[in-house]
């Protein structure tokens, strides 16, 4: 018989980090994947909008529908035993209003299993991750370069340069903490900033893009395998390279049809 694994749970991650235990999180956006980082032994699985950009060949995140991040997280939860699901709430779903919020997030959960949302954004959504946290929705916080704004930011850039800016995002960590969010993913920040904003809320960071001081990392599954086409941003460290993997498979596989290799005679 197999061993049934405990499943993680939001408040598993705040234990982890006070164990000093380094979490790991990637995207995943179908059950395939899922099943094989969660064979890996992945903690934190994103169904992140970034599978607008991975997925569907859109530019940027924006045009991804609830719909869309329902669909792909119920195919996550269907494949992973283990890790914690983390659904991503798309562009405009929950900052319109906190009800709306609510009834976008709880959408997530209900209908697509997830285990917790990750909303954008430092001040204009902490009233907002309360509703949430109050309404017993696990919400992770996602400060620094947030690409649903990519427009404003001027493009996928590292933020938060500046003094003031640094200080800002200080204090946005410090209230999304006190609004109840029980993880942070910096982005594209200065390492010495993601150290210091580790040192400050008891909450676990996890970074991409941030340096090694976070109390996680995640990087966007597609790119640390290979699987990425386009260029990739200049942190990934890639793993392996499974493009080029299926590309010669596929070549060869060709081959064999045309050449009549496959199928091979029975008995030969
Ligand atoms: O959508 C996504 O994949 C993300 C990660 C890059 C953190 O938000």
């Amino acid at each position: 018989m197999s061993e049934r694994v405990k499943q993680l749970r939001a408040p598993d991650l705040k234990e982890m980090k006070r164990r000093g235990e380094k979490i790991a999180m990637l995207t995943a956006y179908d059950a395939s994947m899922a099943h094989l980082l969660d064979r890996a032994g992945i903690d934190v699985l994103l169904v992140g909008d970034s599978l607008g950009m991975v997925l569907l060949g859109y530019e940027t995140t924006l045009p991804v529908t609830l719909d869309d991040v329902v669909y792909h997280t119920r195919a996550v939860v269907r494949g992973a035993s283990r890790a914690l699901v983390v659904a991503d709430m798309p562009f405009l779903t929950y900052r319109i209003d906190a009800s709306e919020a609510l009834r976008n997030a709880g959408r997530l959960l209900q209908q697509g299993g997830a285990h917790a949302v990750k909303i954008e954004g430092g001040r204009p959504v902490v009233e907002t991750a309360r509703r949430l946290v109050e309404a017993g929705i696990p919400v992770m916080g996602h400060l620094g370069l947030i690409p649903q704004s990519v427009h404003q930011l001027g493009g996928f850039r590292p933020q938060a340069r500046l003094e003031g800016d640094a200080r800002q995002l200080i204090e946005d960590a410090r209230a999304l903490e006190e609004a109840g969010v029980f993880a942070l993913v910096l982005e594209s920040i200065p390492a010495d900033l993601a150290g210091e904003v580790s040192g400050q809320v008891a909450v676990p960071t996890i970074g991409i893009g941030a340096g090694p001081h976070c109390d996680g990392q995640v990087l966007v599954s597609y790119d640390a395998l290979g699987l990425t086409s386009g260029p990739i941003p200049p942190f990934v460290k890639q793993y392996a390279h499974l493009g080029d993997a299926m590309v010669e498979a596929a070549r060869t596989y060709a081959q064999d049809v045309r050449e009549g290799r496959f199928p091979a005679e029975k008995g030969k």
